[in-house]
C-alpha cells in the first residue's frame, strides 16, 4: 500500500522516527511536553504525523467543562496565616464553633480549612495519613463535625513529591488522593506548588482536576501556584481560584522572603481584574485582619481592597479569641455583600492620582462600589466623578458608608470625602 502522502521510506528516517517518538513518550510520562532535539527540525517536516490528543492544552480542551462551583467568591478560615504547622483538631473544631456563634457562617464564611502539616507520612498502600497526635480522631471525624455545623472542609495538599511544609506530596498520586479527601468529605482543596521541579502548571493542575471530578464531590478547587504560570490564563476551566501572587505579609507594605505587603499584592492583583467572574477568581491571598500587623485604619483598608477585587475572604487570624474590633471588620455585612455580588466583577482603579486613588465595581442592580483610597502619609480629599464610574454627569444616586453605616443622601456628579492616611472611605452608589 502506498505510504501517506508526506511519509518518507528509508530505514535512516524511520530508525529516526522511532527514537523521536520514544523520546517523546518518554517525556510525556514525565508529564512535560517532550522537547524536540534541534535537529531533528528539518527531518519532522518529512514525517507522517497524526494529530496527538495529548498535545491539546488542558485549557484548550473542548471537552473540558467548568465544574460549575464558587459562582461567588469563596469565604471561610484558614489556618496557616496564624498558626502555620502548628495546626491540630482541637483548633479547627474550635473555629468551626467559632464561625458558628460569632455569626461568621451565617455571614457567608462557610470553609474551614486545614492548611499545611496536617499529614505526616503514607500507609502501606500509599493512602495518605494525617498526624495521630495532632488529630487523634481522624480527618473523616473532623470533616463530620465540620459538616454537622454546617460548614464545609478544606483540605491542603501539594503538585510535588512534597508540600512547602515538607510533608508528602501528591504528585504521582493524584487519583489516590483526590479519592482520599473525598472519603473525607473535602469540599475544596488549595493545591500548592512546592517541589513541583519541572512539572508545567496547567498539566498539573487539571490533572488533579481530573481527579477530584472522578470522585463525583464537588470540591472546590484553588490554584495556588502564586501567579507563576499566568494561571488567570489557563485556570478558568481547571481551578476556582487562583492565587495571583507570592505570600501575604502580617504588614501593609514590603518584601519579606516569600512575603510581600498588603499594597504590593493589590498592585499585583489590580490589573488582572478582568480575567476574574463566577466560578474563576483571582485570589490576592488570605486575610491578614486580626493579626497584629497594621493599624485599625490599615485592616479596614485591606478588607475593602479585597472586597472591591472580588477576592476570596479567608479569613487568617485566630478567630476563636478575637475581639469586638476585628470581629466587626470581618463581619461586615455591606462590605462583605460587595465581595459576593453575583454579578462577579471584580473592581478596579478607575483614577491614580499617586498616592490618592479612585476604586469602582460594578454590581448587580446596577450600582456600584465605590472606594476612595489614600495610600499617602497624610489625610485627602479624594472625589470620584460620575464620567469615572460610567454614569452621566446629571444623574443623582444614592450614596450609602459601608463602613459608618448610614446614608449619605442623594448626589448627582461626584462623590468626595476626605480620607484618612493608608485608609479608605468605601460607599456603595445606587442610582
Ligand atoms: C505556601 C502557600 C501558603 C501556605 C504554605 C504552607 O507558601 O503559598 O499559602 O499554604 O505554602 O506550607
Amino acid at each position: 500500500m502506498a505510504p501517506p502522502k508526506g511519509f518518507v521510506t528509508g530505514k535512516g528516517v524511520l530508525r529516526f522516527a522511532a527514537m523521536l517518538a520514544m523520546l517523546m513518550a518518554a517525556g510525556t510520562a514525565l508529564g512535560q511536553v517532550a522537547k524536540e532535539p534541534a535537529a531533528a527540525r528539518e527531518v519532522k517536516l518529512d514525517l507522517y504525523e497524526p494529530p496527538n490528543p495529548t498535545l491539546v492544552r488542558p485549557s484548550e480542551d473542548p471537552k473540558r467543562t467548568v465544574n460549575g462551583l464558587a459562582l461567588v467568591p469563596p469565604m471561610g478560615w484558614n489556618s496557616w496565616n496564624k498558626f502555620g504547622c502548628n495546626v491540630n483538631e482541637r483548633l479547627v473544631r474550635g473555629a468551626a464553633d467559632t464561625m458558628v456563634a460569632t455569626g461568621m457562617r451565617d455571614a457567608g464564611y462557610l470553609y474551614v480549612v486545614i492548611d499545611d502539616c496536617w499529614q505526616v507520612d503514607r500507609d502501606a498502600q500509599g493512602t495518605l495519613i494525617a498526624d495521630p497526635a495532632k488529630f487523634p480522631s481522624g480527618m473523616k471525624a473532623l470533616g463530620d463535625y465540620i459538616h454537622s455545623k454546617g460548614l464545609k472542609l478544606g483540605i491542603y495538599s501539594d503538585a510535588g513529591s512534597k508540600t512547602c511544609g515538607g510533608r508528602p506530596g501528591s504528585q504521582g498520586r493524584e487519583y489516590q488522593d483526590a479519592h482520599t479527601f473525598a472519603e473525607w468529605g473535602a469540599d475544596y482543596l488549595k493545591y500548592d506548588w512546592c517541589w513541583t521541579g519541572v512539572r508545567k502548571g496547567e498539566e498539573a493542575y487539571a490533572l488533579m482536576a481530573d481527579a477530584l471530578r472522578s470522585t463525583g464531590r464537588d470540591v472546590v478547587f484553588s490554584i495556588c501556584e502564586w501567579g507563576k504560570d499566568r494561571p488567570w490564563e489557563w485556570g478558568p476551566k481547571i481551578g476556582n481560584l487562583w492565587r495571583t501572587t507570592t505570600d501575604i505579609r502580617n504588614a501593609w507594605t514590603g518584601r519579606v522572603k516569600f512575603q510581600i505587603g498588603i499594597v504590593d499584592i493589590v498592585d499585583l492583583n489590580e490589573p488582572l481584574y478582568a480575567h476574574a467572574g463566577p466560578g474563576h477568581w483571582n485570589d490576592p491571598d488570605m486575610l491578614q485582619v486580626g493579626n497584629g500587623g497594621m493599624t485599625d485604619v490599615e485592616e479596614r483598608s485591606h478588607f475593602s481592597l479585597w472586597a472591591i477585587m472580588a477576592a476570596p475572604l479567608m479569613a487568617g487570624n485566630d478567630i476563636a479569641n478575637m475581639d469586638a474590633r476585628v470581629r466587626d471588620i470581618l463581619l461586615n455585612k455591606e462590605v462583605i455583600a460587595v465581595d459576593q455580588d453575583r454579578l462577579g466583577i471584580q473592581g478596579h482603579r478607575v483614577r491614580d492620582d499617586g498616592d490618592l486613588e479612585v476604586w469602582s465595581k460594578p454590581l448587580a442592580d446596577g450600582g456600584r462600589a465605590l472606594v476612595l483610597f489614600n495610600r499617602g502619609p497624610v489625610a485627602a480629599e479624594i472625589a470620584a466623578k460620575w464620567t469615572e464610574l460610567d454614569y452621566p454627569s446629571k444623574m443623582s444616586a444614592e450614596i450609602r458608608d459601608l463602613w459608618a453605616h448610614k446614608s449619605l443622601g442623594r448626589k448627582a456628579g461626584s462623590f468626595s470625602a476626605t480620607v484618612p492616611s493608608h485608609g479608605v472611605v468605601m460607599v456603595r452608589v445606587t442610582p
